[in-house]
This record gives C-alpha cells, sequence and structure tokens, in this order.
C-alpha cells in the first residue's frame, strides 16, 4: 500500500508511528487513568514536526494537506484514541485561520501552531447548541476598538491546554444567514476564563472543558478574515476539513483493536488449541479488517477530496466520518469479545479502544448529522441532473412519475 503515498507523506506517517510507538504506547493507560494533559507527549509530537504537517511551508509548516494530517492522526490513534484527537484538534482550531484568516493573523499565529509552542482549540458547541450549531448564544458585540465576548462553550477539546481559541459568536442577531463570527481568543484575555472539565468515558488523556466569557475584550483585529457573518459558512468549511481526521482516528483506533485481538487469538489457548484456529474466531476478525480497511480506504478518498478542493468533499467527509467512526465502534466491540473475559477488565488494553471509539460516532457532527449531510448533498447533485426523461425513460403507460409531473404541469399552467 505505500506506492499509493507520497514519499513525503511516508515520512510524516513514519515519524507518527515511531512517536506511537516509543511514546505513546507506554504512556496510553496512565494518561487514561489520570485524566490528565500529557505533556511530554505534545513534547515528543512537537519535536518529531508532527504539528506542522497540515500547515503550509510559508507559514513556518511543512507543506502538507488533509491526507498526510490522517496519515498521522491514524498512527497515533492505533496506540491511543486520546491521543489521536489530542493532536487532531490542532488542525480543527487551525483550519478557520487557514482557511479564512488575513494574512496577518495567519502570520500571528500559524508558526507557533505549527511547531507546537502554541496548542490550539475550537469553540463552536454550546450547551443549548450542538447539532444545531446555527443557535448559538455566545455574543460578540463591537465597543470602540475592541470585541467584547458574553456567554459560555459546552465540550472544548484541547481547552485549558491550548493557547488560541477559535470562537464563534453571534454578531448580529437580526440577520438570518450572517448571525455568526469567529473571533480569536487567547489565554489571558481579560474575562476569558477555563471552566469545569469534564470526567468522560473515553479519550481521557485530552481535556474535554468549558469555556467562559465574561465581558471578555478582545481587540477587533481578532475577527477572523477582518469579516463579520463568515462565521457558520467557516464552521462548515473547517468540519468538512476536519471530519476525514476524525474518521482517521477512528479507522486508527479500529485498527489498533484488530492488532490485538489477532495477536491475542493467536495466544490464547482453549479446548487445548488456539482460539484463532476456530471458525468462529476467523470469522469476526475477517470482517473486522474488512470493515476497517474500508474505512482507511474512505479515509484516504476524502482526505484527498478536501485537499483536491472538489465539489464532493463535503459529501465525502460525512461519508468518511460516519462509515469509519461506526466501523470502530463495531471493531472494538468485537475486539473486547475476542478477548473473551479478559477483555472486559482494565488490565488488558483493549476496553479502552471500545470507550475511545464511542464519542468518534458523536462529536465533530454526530452520525446522524453526517447522514443529513450526506442525503442533501445527494439531492443537491441529483437535481443538477440531466432531465429526468432522458436520464431514466420512464414506461410508456399512465401513472408513471412522469405523468404525474406532466399533469401537475398542465395544471398549474393550462394552454
Ligand atoms: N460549506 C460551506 N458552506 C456551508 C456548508 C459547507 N459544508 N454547509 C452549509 N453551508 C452554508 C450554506 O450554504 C448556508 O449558506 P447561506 O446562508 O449563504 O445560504 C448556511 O451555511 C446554512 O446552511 P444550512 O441551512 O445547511 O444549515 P443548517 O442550520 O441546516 O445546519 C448542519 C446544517 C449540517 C446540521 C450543521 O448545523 C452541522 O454540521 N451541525 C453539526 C455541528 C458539528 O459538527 N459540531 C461539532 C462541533 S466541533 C467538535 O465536536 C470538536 C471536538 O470536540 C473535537
Amino acid at each position: 500500500m505505500d506506492e499509493l503515498f507520497s514519499p513525503e507523506s511516508l515520512v510524516w506517517r513514519d515519524k507518527a508511528r515511531e512517536v506511537a510507538q516509543k511514546v505513546v504506547r507506554p504512556k496510553a493507560a496512565h494518561y487514561d487513568r489520570i485524566q490528565e494533559y500529557p505533556w511530554e507527549i505534545r513534547d515528543a509530537l512537537a519535536e518529531a514536526g508532527l504539528f506542522g504537517v497540515w500547515i503550509p511551508k510559508e507559514f513556518g509548516g511543512h507543506g502538507g494537506g488533509v491526507l498526510e494530517l490522517c496519515l498521522v492522526v491514524e498512527e497515533l490513534s492505533r496506540a491511543c484514541g486520546g491521543i489521536g484527537v489530542l493532536f487532531a484538534v490542532n488542525a480543527l482550531g487551525s483550519f478557520p485561520i487557514l482557511l479564512a484568516g488575513t494574512e496577518e493573523q495567519k502570520k500571528r499565529y500559524l508558526p507557533d501552531i505549527a511547531s507546537g509552542k502554541r496548542l490550539i482549540a475550537f469553540g463552536l458547541s454550546e450547551r443549548g447548541a450542538g447539532s444545531d450549531a446555527s443557535g448559538l448564544a455566545t455574543r460578540a458585540v463591537e465597543d470602540g476598538d475592541e470585541y467584547v465576548l458574553d456567554g459560555s462553550k459546552k465540550w472544548t477539546t484541547n481547552g485549558g491546554a491550548a493557547d488560541i481559541y477559535s470562537i464563534f459568536a453571534v454578531t448580529d442577531p437580526t440577520s438570518a444567514s450572517r448571525r455568526i463570527s469567529a473571533i480569536i481568543v487567547e489565554k489571558g484575555d481579560p474575562g476569558f476564563e477555563i471552566g469545569r472539565a469534564e470526567d468522560k468515558m473515553g479519550i481521557r488523556a485530552v481535556p474535554v472543558v468549558e469555556l467562559h466569557f465574561k465581558g471578555c475584550r478582545v481587540p477587533k483585529d481578532r475577527l477572523l478574515g477582518g469579516r463579520a457573518g463568515m462565521g457558520f459558512k467557516h464552521a462548515m468549511m473547517t468540519l468538512d476539513r476536519a471530519r476525514p481526521g476524525v474518521a482517521a482516528q477512528a479507522a486508527g483506533l479500529a485498527r489498533g483493536a484488530l492488532e490485538l485481538a489477532t495477536v491475542y487469538a493467536m495466544k490464547r489457548h482453549q479446548f487445548g488449541q488456539s482460539i484463532a484456529n476456530f471458525q468462529m474466531i476467523q470469522q469476526m476478525l475477517a470482517d473486522m479488517a474488512t470493515q476497517v480497511e474500508a474505512a482507511r480506504q474512505l479515509v484516504y478518498a476524502s482526505a484527498r477530496a478536501c485537499d483536491a478542493g472538489v465539489p464532493s468533499l463535503t459529501k465525502m467527509a460525512a461519508m468518511a466520518k460516519l462509515f469509519a467512526t461506526d466501523a470502530a465502534m463495531r471493531v472494538t466491540t468485537d475486539a473486547v469479545q475476542v478477548f473473551g473475559g479478559y477483555g472486559f477488565m482494565r488490565d488488558y488494553p483493549i476496553e479502552k479502544f471500545m470507550r475511545d471509539a464511542k464519542i468518534t460516532q458523536i462529536y465533530e457532527g454526530t452520525n446522524q448529522v453526517q447522514r443529513l449531510v450526506v442525503a442533501r448533498n445527494l439531492m443537491k447533485e441529483a437535481s443538477g441532473l440531466a432531465d429526468l426523461e432522458a436520464y431514466m425513460p420512464l414506461p410508456d403507460h399512465p401513472n408513471t412519475l412522469l405523468d404525474q409531473e406532466r399533469a401537475a404541469a398542465e395544471a398549474a399552467n393550462p394552454a
């Protein structure tokens, strides 16, 4: 499969594999237990240059794209799903700046993100605005040379550890389509506080927190792209490019669980032989492997679609996120099953994979939202097809769809 990637892509994948093997895997259980930010792993990722993978060379990065990001996330997640997202969320936070920031904003923030010196988070969701991402209540009001923010954010991954925050807030409550703007907030801005840290089922190595803005004042030049009202669009464009990363996290998790389950099945003896000899176990492993492979291919295809900027990238990213994360839940659950009673216990690493997998079906858009995005885009594409009669010749007798359409047209416009 290496032949399918450029040598540059493989350099970053291999560096990530090395960090995952040497630094992440030995510490995964520890950070899962203590639920504290693993600064030593951040340092190892920074030292390997991995935070610069998706950032253009002119802003201090390595000039890769979503594909290279996904290859790194997959390798890290194979060892620990929490570390996979700890890394990927910096891409989520920085994509708004990359996609829509002014030149000055890019120069100010991207080099430090690329070097790993400063971490970044993405603040969209609120208590009352999860799937309904446009229903935000956090306000940002202009006051002289500043914006004043009031409100709270929920489930901010990397919050507290991060120095920079891409925050989405309502700047024009009277507008239906231009209500929201993205504003960059920095740690230490007056009135900005880190709130409650969640106690989570999985991805426990990375903090997920509330953010509070209490009359938080930031200079006006923090408005993303210098243009108000574009925030919702920028959030959606960001999520399009970040969802392949969640899919890569899921595919990596699933791959890691499959590898452990295969080794365990070969070592575990029951009825006088290795359980890997039993066809029921072989069937499970084969089905798991097929799902992992299909998920990986959709990750790479959607990442390439994002990097090429093709019109179907929104649909592809949603499909990859949907398929890979549902596959990860099935594969990690089956991996626990292969481990049997031992799999249920924390002594073995496998139950953590199942716990880490669950959130991938929920965040960066629930899989219900992904299906909605896929269906909407399918219909948009279908409405652009040639006229129905030419595209799908219908039987020449009454009561066809075409006759109903003709009758409706005649009724509306009697000749
Ligand atoms: N690219 C560009 N523009 C887009 C777009 C896209 N992919 N999708 C929508 N838009 C634009 C539309 O063109 C439209 O623009 P106009 O007003 O100019 O016509 C506007 O945005 C509104 O679009 P919709 O009517 O489709 O919006 P909607 O309110 O129906 O919402 C939704 C659609 C898909 C449900 C969206 O709200 C959504 O994606 N929800 C899920 C939110 C989400 O993923 N949250 C995750 C938070 S981050 C997180 O989880 C991170 C973490 O912890 C790691």
